[in-house]
């Protein structure tokens, strides 16, 4: 009897070790999500209804204007399934959902939105197929961005309208970092060289700012205008004020990993890798966060795949840049542990057009929980491209 416990016990233990080691079979989820989008394309082919999200129930997507901070994603997910299938047909519809988005560049109020609109749609279509229609219109865009920039504090202001709303002065929010790429990438391709010290000092100030002692970060910090003091550090879509909202902790591993790459200065990979740490070192055993660490009913709450795909993306070209080969592929096996829990944990059965299930936008306000939301997509469809192209030596 003891003999056969043992045997069990060793099957178990390699059994664990085998599906560890084994590849992640990128060509399964990224054909799976090619063909959603080829489902969803022949249900909505109007370019002016963004998907966002889906509700309870429901087969397909719900859809906002383009004026939404999520267009981008959708188009965004076009060009990454046009890089991977090469389908004609495809590279067409990218086309065809990306142009609406060309009003972005200069709207009214912007706000910093506008990398994830303009960079994740014109960006990615422009690093595919070279149009020259979109060149200006992804400069136009950066200066529109940069225009938020305050020299007194050192940051983008985030959000114009919360200014009135709640009275938040000048206000930065983590997700912000996500929105330097296009900075960088303007300055480098034609737009003002300006853009590229507004983003450094931009992630500088939100390094000094955002980032906790025990590398959380806060979701938002308020500014004096004028004398860049730092008012209040503060939340909306977190728990608490001190708490680590999860895709806000992912937001910044993937910015300050971007910063990484666009300066090479040594900063910002140290804390992309401190903030990475927090976040993996308090996963829960499945490698999905829930939607806050620090959420007060854990584990009876929401888990958010979202959060887990941005990370899982952010983390994969994280650990090709860090040098020592243990480190490296200790980041490296933490995004595959997280992939491979989307991939068969978090994955749409084909019952609706999504590609993951399970990602919260605002608990707080209780608006997108436990739902698909596109962005879970993107970031998913981004880390297999990734982890294809490191798998293959491209
Ligand atoms: N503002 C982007 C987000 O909800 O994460």
């Amino acid at each position: 009897m003891k003999y056969i416990y043992l045997l069990i016990c060793l099957c178990i233990v390699f059994a664990t070790c085998k599906n560890n080691n084994q590849v992640l079979d990128t060509d399964k989820y990224l054909n799976f999500s090619l063909q959603q989008a080829k489902r969803y394309l022949e249900y909505n082919d109007d370019e002016l209804k963004s998907p966002r999200y889906i509700k309870p129930g429901d087969v397909s997507w719900t859809t906002k204007s383009v004026n939404n901070w999520t267009s981008g994603f959708w188009p965004g997910i076009l060009w990454y399934l046009y890089e991977y299938s090469e389908d004609s047909f495809i590279r067409e519809q990218a086309n065809k959902w990306t142009l609406p988005l060309e009003g972005a560049k200069n709207r009214e109020r912007p706000n910093h939105d506008l990398g994830f609109m303009v960079f994740n749609s014109f960006g990615n279509g422009y690093r595919l197929v070279n149009d020259p229609f979109y060149l200006p219109i992804i400069l136009e865009t950066a200066d529109s961005l940069a225009s938020l920039f305050n020299s007194n504090v050192g940051t983008i202001l985030s959000w114009p309208w919360a200014i009135e709303e709640y009275d938040w002065n000048h206000n930065t929010i983590i997700d912000n970092m996500m929105n330097l790429e296009l900075l960088f990438w303007a300055s480098k391709n034609g737009g003002k060289d300006h853009h590229y010290d507004v983003a450094v000092t931009h992630a500088l100030t939100t390094m000094r700012n955002h980032v906790r002692s025990d590398y959380s970060t806060y979701h938002i910090v308020i500014y004096d205008s004028l004398s860049g003091d730092v008012l209040n550090k503060t939340k909306y879509q977190g728990y608490a004020d001190n708490s680590m909202w999860s895709r806000g902790q992912a937001w910044a591993i993937y910015g300050f990993t971007t910063c990484y790459r666009e300066t090479g200065m040594e900063v910002f990979l140290e804390t992309a890798k401190d903030v990475a740490k927090t976040f993996i070192n308090r996963l829960p055993d499945d490698y999905v966060p829930y939607w806050d660490f620090d959420a007060p009913n854990t584990p009876n709450e929401y888990k958010d795949a979202s959060a887990a795909a941005v990370a899982a993306s952010a983390l994969i070209e994280l650990s090709a840049f860090i040098e020592d080969k243990n480190e490296s592929e200790w980041f490296h096996q933490s995004a595959i542990n997280i992939l491979r829990s989307l991939s068969e944990n978090y994955l749409s059965d084909g019952s609706n057009h999504a590609v993951l299930w399970h990602s919260v936008g605002n608990l707080p306000v209780n608006s997108e929980v436990d739902v698909p939301i596109i962005y879970a997509d993107y970031y998913f469809i981004e880390a297999l491209l990734r982890e294809r192209k490191l798998q293959n030596n491209f």
